[in-house]
């Protein structure tokens, strides 16, 4: 019955924010607000610019900040006086309620100890070790999509791809990767919002599955340490990370890994197929090339497209005083437009000099730590397409997700050849 009212209480949480958005964004001219509805999730980049051009800082109606200015995001990113714990407005801030979100909702010193944990897991070169696994599983993917000449691409490869390399990574025994891959979708998808009540009750079901066969999983790997990700966890002297740790650190590199990196394949593909010049320029290079195009996709159309922090105490920014407790939205997206940071910023240029630092990563203490993997996995792909298939080309016009916090295709249709 408490799990019921939990339940009700969260989905009520859900429509009362989505309500406040629509008050505030349609009504009283709110443009924070109104990234949430329709019109901005369908062009958050015109929003973003009318934030800029109101101040490097501004007040939204819910009294909390928002800027999209690239020096103050990374000065937020960066300052000690700031933490990540959740606003009371967001719709971020309902899934907070409900999944844990492990070390990337925590502040030193807990944070520091358990992200000492999987850095070892992801860094650059651990994760080079993936690489062929990574191209065999493309390659795989690209030769079951169908006899078809059209494909969906988001289906056929950036979905399948990241959750195979995850598996692998967290060491799931074969016979458990299809429930594992099938409940890991659900709850990585809750990183894009939830849209209904069905959708809320799917969640729900899907990460207590997720908890029963991470937690036969924790039982195995006590028993039987292997050189995955999830002994290495297990077997963790006291203090390092107590049990009750471990579920929200697993479900965290789940959420976080998992649509961010399908949308920036798909942010890519896109912007290369609608960039027909810089798609030739790939095909012409491939290995050469494939790293600069998703840099650029990550500064130009980057999957995730905001952050926030929590002021811990009164400090300035941008000349603003910036009260404890008071909350700012930091639209990387937004940031990543900056003209001051980077000239002529809506236009896609994998040539483009690398001088600033994009910040779809973030930056400071909260700086992706999958981002050398993920990199990995959308350069292979772009590779193994302009290899594989020089001659596609975009079959329909593309739909957009629905979230304004993930942005990318919800299909991606193709043709292989002209
Ligand atoms: C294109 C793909 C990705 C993007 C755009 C992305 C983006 C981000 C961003 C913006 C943050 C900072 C959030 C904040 O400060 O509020 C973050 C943190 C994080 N990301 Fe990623 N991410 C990607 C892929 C991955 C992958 C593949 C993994 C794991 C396998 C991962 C795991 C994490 C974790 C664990 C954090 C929390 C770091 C911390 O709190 O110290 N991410 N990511």
């Amino acid at each position: 019955m408490s799990e019921l009212r939990t339940f009700l209480t969260f989905v009520a949480g859900i429509r009362r924010r989505k309500l406040t958005f629509a008050r505030d964004g349609y009504l009283r001219g709110d443009l924070n607000a109104r990234l949430h509805l329709a019109v901005g999730r369908e062009d958050p980049y015109a929003l973003y610019d009318r934030v800029r051009a109101a101040g490097p800082l501004v007040r939204t109606r819910s009294g909390d900040w928002v800027t999209a200015d690239h020096q103050v995001c990374d000065t937020v990113l960066r300052h000690r006086a700031f933490g990540v714990r959740p606003s009371k407005l967001t719709v971020d801030d309902a899934l907070a309620d409900q999944f844990e979100v492990s070390f990337l909702g925590m502040d030193p010193p807990d944070h520091t100890r358990l992200r000492r944990l999987v850095q070892p897991f992801l860094g650059p070169a651990q994760v080079t070790g993936y690489a062929p696994l990574i191209e065999r599983a493309t390659d795989r993917l690209l030769d079951e999509a169908g006899p078809g000449n059209t494909i969906d691409l988001m289906a056929a490869v950036a979905g399948p791809l990241p959750m195979a390399v995850m598996m692998e990574m967290f060491g799931v025994p074969a016979d458990r990767r299809d429930a594992f891959s099938r409940s890991a979708a659900v709850v990585g998808s809750a990183i894009d919002g939830i849209h209904s009540l069905t959708h809320a009750a799917r969640l729900r079901d899907a990460s207590l599955e997720l908890e029963r066969l991470f937690t036969d999983l924790f039982a195995l790997r006590s028993r039987e340490p292997a050189d995955d990700l999830i002994s290495h966890l297990v077997v963790q002297p006291p203090g390092r990370i107590e049990p009750a740790e471990l579920l929200p650190l697993v479900n965290l590199l789940l959420v976080a890994g998992f649509e961010t990196t399908v949308n920036l394949i798909g942010n890519a593909v896109l912007a290369l197929m609608v960039h027909p010049g810089c798609w030739d320029a790939l095909c012409a290079d491939p290995r050469g090339e494939a790293d600069a195009v998703i840099d650029e996709t990550l500064r130009y159309d980057p999957p995730v497209q905001r952050a926030g922090r929590l002021a811990l105490e009164d400090v300035e920014v941008a000349g603003r005083h910036v009260g404890a407790g008071e909350y700012i939205f930091l639209l990387l997206g937004g940031a990543n437009r900056d003209p001051v940071a980077f000239p002529n910023p809506a236009r896609f240029d994998p040539g483009r000099p690398r001088t600033t630092a994009h910040l779809a990563f973030a930056s400071g203490i909260h700086y992706c730590v999958g981002q050398p993997l993920a990199r990995l996995e959308a350069t292979t792909v772009l590779r193994r397409l302009a290899e594989r298939l020089p001659g596609m080309n975009l079959a329909r016009p593309v739909r957009r997700r629905t979230s304004g916090m993930v942005r990318g295709p919800r299909e991606l249709w193709i043709r292989r050849h002209t």
